[in-house]
């Protein structure tokens, strides 16, 4: 059976990194927009020294709630979503849009507090499972080796009457014997039976009580309440593999103390929780919306007593969110941050704007954050044994190319990036095992070639989104 070590090891925290670097880790993944990454950065710092002075003065201190405005795909989003890999701050990104929608006609915007409370409890309760891990890989080889033992047909019983003493030597030397063929995965296959427990114990067995004798009702009564108690257990035949599975979860709740694992989860949220609300130029403007949708002004006066600070209930008990720290972001082409509630505007102190990609950000973006789209087709036609390889001046091409359609068409930053490789790379993608020879090499006349009759067609549709 293998080690079931698989769970990620969680990165540093945020709140031990300084701001230079998180602003670091954020250019390992967002080419330039320097302000923006450097406002964040220090805005999550100045929570961690607020969180060093004394009761009083922290209560004063209000979060740095920033407005991050651009236009379309310059990364205010993937700002965002790389903060929250970072973090184990508690993260919540919603679309300010989703309390205007139809069907979510006056969605109360508290939800985003429960949210986030939910975020923050499985975070806890993983970092928790991680500290409890290895404990639980031991009780569960005992467990098995129970099993194991159990299943065996002629095995010498424990403590049996004659030479008890040799006999519990050679059932020792026996699970010894398992327990390094269990190890070595040798007897995932093997079938095992073992008590499973249905959680939670399901109210239908209420059905029990309609029309019973007293004795009956009293039996099942118990039966109900064992049921209820530790779930209903059945014995189950299943492969040692699977029985593995089963008792690890079964020994990791043992040992998780979840009271313990709210408490922690509510504090983080109310001391370091980070709500990035998307899309808040939609929300601003002053007149009432149309038809069912809820007035931009209407939800911005929802919003305003949670970014301000106020008590909401979740199913975990009342969380707080005055220290909640709020990251906004918005195109802003239409409205501008002015034509949000004066109240609104004072919660968010700072405002960065991010810059409009040229060329040679796009050539950075192709070739060096982790996730580089170069990186990510190389090793996706990887898998099928192809070997992508792209000439310098092909990666300028491309950044060129998708520069001159950004001008001509739409603006859609470097999203044009993606929908550029898409139709380079679709007849490579197309025969993917099947091309030979197996090294394909991308150069500037190639892409040239490709691209060149959409980049010169007036008709750019195949590449706005
Ligand atoms: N500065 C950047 N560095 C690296 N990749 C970027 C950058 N800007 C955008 N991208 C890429 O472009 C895509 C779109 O970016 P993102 O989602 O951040 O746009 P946005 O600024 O939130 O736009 P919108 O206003 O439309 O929501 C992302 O998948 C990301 O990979
Ligand atoms: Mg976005």
């Amino acid at each position: 059976m293998a080690k079931t070590s698989q769970r990620k090891k969680q990165p540093r925290g945020l709140d031990e990194m300084s701001p230079r670097e998180i602003v670091a880790e954020l250019d390992r993944y967002v080419v330039g927009q320097q302000a923006a990454k450097k406002a964040v950065a220090i805005a999550l710092r100045n929570r961690v020294r607020r969180r060093q002075l004394d009761e009083e003065m922290a209560e004063e201190i209000a979060p740095k709630n920033i407005i991050m405005m651009g236009p379309t795909g310059v990364g205010k989003t993937e700002i965002a979503r790389r903060l929250a890999r970072m973090a184990n701050s508690p993260f919540l990104k919603i679309e300010a849009t989703k309390f205007t929608e139809i069907g979510y006609v006056g969605r109360d915007v508290e939800s985003m507090v429960r949210d986030l409370v939910e975020i923050a409890v499985d975070m806890v309760r993983e970092e928790k499972l991680l500290e409890v891990e290895e404990k639980a890989e031991l009780n569960m080889e005992e467990r098995i080796l129970d099993l194991l033992l159990a299943a065996l047909p002629h095995i010498p019983g424990e403590g049996a009457a004659t030479d008890g003493g040799k006999d519990l030597a050679r059932v020792e030397a026996l699970r010894e014997k398992l327990r390094k063929q269990l190890r070595d995965g040798k007897l995932d296959k093997r079938i095992v039976e073992l008590d499973v427990h249905e959680h939670p114990a399901s109210p239908v067995s209420m059905q029990f009580f309609e029309g019973a004798s007293i004795e009956e009702l009293q039996y099942s009564m118990r039966d109900f309440f064992a049921g209820m108690m530790e779930g209903k257990a059945k014995k189950r035949r299943m492969a040692v593999e699977d029985a593995a599975d089963y008792i690890m979860q079964e020994e990791e709740q043992k040992l998780v103390d979840m009271e313990q694992v709210t408490r922690i989860a509510m504090d983080r949220v109310e001391e370091s929780g980070i709500i990035f609300l998307d899309e808040i130029d939609k929300i601003a403007g002053r007149e009432a919306g149309h038809g069912p949708d809820v007035s931009r002004e209407g939800v911005q006066r929802d919003i305003l007593p949670i970014v301000e600070g106020t008590t909401v209930g979740t199913r975990y008990g009342m969380v707080r969110t005055d220290h909640i720290l709020f990251i906004a972001a918005g195109a802003f082409h239409i409205a501008k941050p002015t034509d949000l509630i004066p109240e609104l505007q004072g919660r968010f102190p700072i405002r960065v704007e991010m810059t409009d990609l040229g060329e040679n950000d796009f050539v950075r973006i192709l070739k060096e954050p982790k996730n580089a789209l170069i990186k990510q087709y190389v090793a996706l036609l990887g898998t099928e044994g192809l070997k992508l390889k792209f000439d310098d001046d092909a990666v300028r091409e491309i950044a060129r190319l998708a520069c001159r359609v950004n001008e001509s068409g739409e603006n859609i930053g470097a999203r044009r990036l993606h929908t550029i490789f898409e139709a380079l790379l679709d007849d490579v993608s197309f025969e993917g095992r099947q091309r030979k020879p197996k090294t394909v090499r991308i150069t500037a006349d190639y892409v040239r070639k490709k691209l060149e009759g959409v980049a010169q067609s007036k008709d750019l549709s195949r590449f706005i989104l």
